[in-house]
C-alpha cells in the first residue's frame, strides 16, 4: 500500500477512491443570479425575498442532463443543497411550508435528481445547512440577514432555540429515511467564535446544534455515512473551501486525514450572471491533480440558473475536464500522494499497491525529462494519453560527465510538441521487489 489513511467512523474507502465529485448549489437564489448570500449581503426580509421564491420556476430542469454531464466530467459522486442558509428545502418536507414544492416550481427537485444521479453511477451526497435566515426560531446573531435593523432584533427576542434544533433533526432524519442509501453528509456551518453584543447572541456551534446527538441519529439510521467537520464535531473528512493545501494532511501516527477541497468555477456558489472571474478548464485540471497529489478529493460546484439548467460557461468547462478525465483518469482515481517528491512543475500521484507513479506535467520540458531518485525505481514509462512509450535515456547519451549524485535520476526522452491534452501525464511502471 503506497499510502495509509487514519481510520474515521464512517466508510470513505470509497471517497478516497473516486477523488472527484459535483457540488451543486440550488434554490431560490438562483432567481436573483447575485450569489447564494444575497439575502444576507444585501440585507433583505423576508418579504423582499419572497420575491424569489415567488418567481422560482425552474421549467427547463432535466436532472438526467445534469447527471450525465457530471459523469461525463469523470465525476463519481454529488452533494447537493437540501436547504442552503436561506433556509428554504428543496424537498417536499413535512416540516415546514418554506419549501419549493409551495413556489411556482411546484415540486420537489432533490428526488429526481438522487433518481437521475443513481442511475448514472454517481453516489449521493446531501449539503445542509445548519445556518437558517428564515426559521422564526433561529435565534438572531450576526448571522442574521436584518441584525442591523434594531426594531426587527427587539421585535424578535422570544424565538425559541429548541424549535428550530428540532427542526433541524427532524430535516435531517427525513433526508436520511425517505432517500434510500446516503453516501455523505454535508452540514455548513458553525460559527461559535462570533461573539455576543447587545441583544445579539453569540455565533452558534456544536453545543446549539446538539451535534453529538444528531450525529448519534445519522450513524443509526446510515451506518456507514461520511459525514464532515463543520458541525464542529471531526467525523471523517475535513472540507477546506476554495483553497489549494500545500502538502498532505498527516496526524500524530503519520497516517494520512481524508479531505475534500470544495472549489467553485467562478467565485460564487449559487448563480452568479454577472460574476466573470471564470476558472480555465487546465486550472480545473490543474486543481484536481495537486488535490490527489497531496491526498485530497475535489468537489467542483455548478450554480444551476432560475430555469433549471447548467449554464453555457459551466457545461463547455465540464466537458474540457471530462475529455481530459477520459484518458487520464487512472492518475486520478484510487491514486494518492506518492512516496517520491516530484521535480518542480510536476505533481506525482501513485495508485494504491504502488505499481505505478503518474508525473503530471504543469509545464512541458524540451527533449528530456528529468526524474531525480526514479532510475533504480522505473522499468517502463508512457505518455497516458496515448499509451506510447516514452524511452529511458542513458546518462551518458545527455552528457559524459554527470555528478555522482544525478546517477539515480530517471530520464525520459520526450516528444518536443506537448501533447494535446491540458495537463500530459507520464505513466511510470515501478520494478517489481525481488
Ligand atoms: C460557505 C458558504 C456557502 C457555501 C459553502 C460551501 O460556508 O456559506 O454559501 O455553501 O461555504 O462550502
Amino acid at each position: 500500500m503506497a499510502f495509509n489513511y487514519a481510520d474515521t467512523p464512517g466508510n470513505t474507502d470509497w471517497f478516497i477512491h473516486d477523488r472527484f465529485g459535483m457540488f451543486i448549489h440550488w434554490g431560490v437564489y438562483a432567481a436573483g443570479g447575485r450569489h447564494e448570500w444575497v439575502k444576507k449581503y444585501e440585507q433583505m426580509t423576508n418579504e423582499q425575498y419572497q420575491r424569489f421564491f415567488d418567481h422560482f420556476d425552474p421549467d427547463l430542469y432535466d436532472p438526467k442532463v445534469w447527471a450525465r454531464l457530471a459523469r461525463e466530467a469523470g465525476m463519481k459522486y454529488f452533494v447537493i443543497t437540501t436547504k442552503h442558509h436561506d433556509g428554504c428545502c428543496l424537498w417536499d418536507t413535512k416540516l415546514t411550508d418554506w419549501k419549493v414544492t409551495n413556489a411556482p416550481c411546484g415540486r420537489d427537485l432533490i428526488r429526481p435528481m438522487v433518481e437521475a444521479f443513481r442511475e448514472e453511477g454517481l453516489k449521493v451526497g446531501f449539503y445542509h445547512s445548519l445556518i437558517d435566515w428564515t426559521h422564526p426560531h433561529y435565534t438572531i446573531d450576526r448571522m442574521n440577514p436584518r441584525c442591523a435593523d434594531e426594531e426587527f432584533v427587539k421585535a424578535n427576542q422570544d424565538r425559541d432555540w429548541s424549535k428550530y434544533v428540532a427542526f433541524l433533526h427532524g430535516c435531517v432524519r427525513e433526508l436520511l429515511t425517505e432517500f434510500g442509501e446516503i453516501s455523505y453528509l454535508f452540514f455548513d456551518y458553525s460559527y461559535s467564535k462570533s461573539p455576543a453584543e447587545g441583544l445579539l447572541k453569540a455565533g452558534k456551534g456544536k453545543d446549539d446544534w446538539e451535534a453529538e446527538r444528531l450525529i448519534d441519529m445519522i450513524r443509526e439510521l446510515q451506518p456507514g455515512i461520511m459525514i464532515n467537520d463543520r458541525t464542529e464535531i471531526p467525523q471523517d473528512v475535513i472540507t477546506p473551501e476554495q483553497v489549494q493545501l500545500d502538502k498532505p494532511l498527516v496526524n500524530d501516527e503519520g497516517k494520512l486525514i481524508v479531505w475534500e477541497a470544495c472549489q467553485t468555477f467562478s467565485g460564487s456558489w449559487g448563480y452568479f450572471r454577472d460574476q466573470l472571474d471564470w476558472k480555465s478548464p487546465e486550472m480545473i485540471v490543474k486543481m484536481l491533480i495537486d488535490g490527489v497529489s497531496k491526498g485530497g478529493n475535489m468537489l467542483f460546484n455548478v450554480g444551476p440558473t432560475g430555469r433549471g439548467e447548467f449554464e453555457p460557461r459551466a457545461v463547455e468547462r465540464l466537458q474540457a475536464v471530462g475529455k481530459w478525465m477520459r484518458v487520464n483518469g487512472r492518475s486520478i482515481y484510487g491514486c494518492g500522494p506518492c512516496d517520491y517528491e516530484a521535480p518542480k512543475d510536476a505533481r506525482f500521484t501513485q495508485n494504491a499497491d504502488g505499481s505505478r507513479i503518474y508525473a503530471h506535467m504543469f509545464s512541458w520540458p524540451f527533449k528530456h525529462l528529468y526524474l531525480p531518485k526514479l532510475g533504480p525505481v522505473v522499468d517502463y514509462a508512457q505518455l497516458l494519453n496515448d499509451g506510447s512509450e516514452l524511452k529511458i535515456v542513458s546518462h551518458d547519451a545527455i552528457h559524459p560527465r554527470l555528478p555522482e549524485t544525478q546517477q539515480d535520476t530517471l530520464i525520459l526522452e520526450v516528444p518536443v510538441q506537448k501533447p494535446p491534452v491540458e495537463v500530459p501525464v507520464v505513466e511510470l511502471f515501478v520494478k517489481k521487489q525481488g
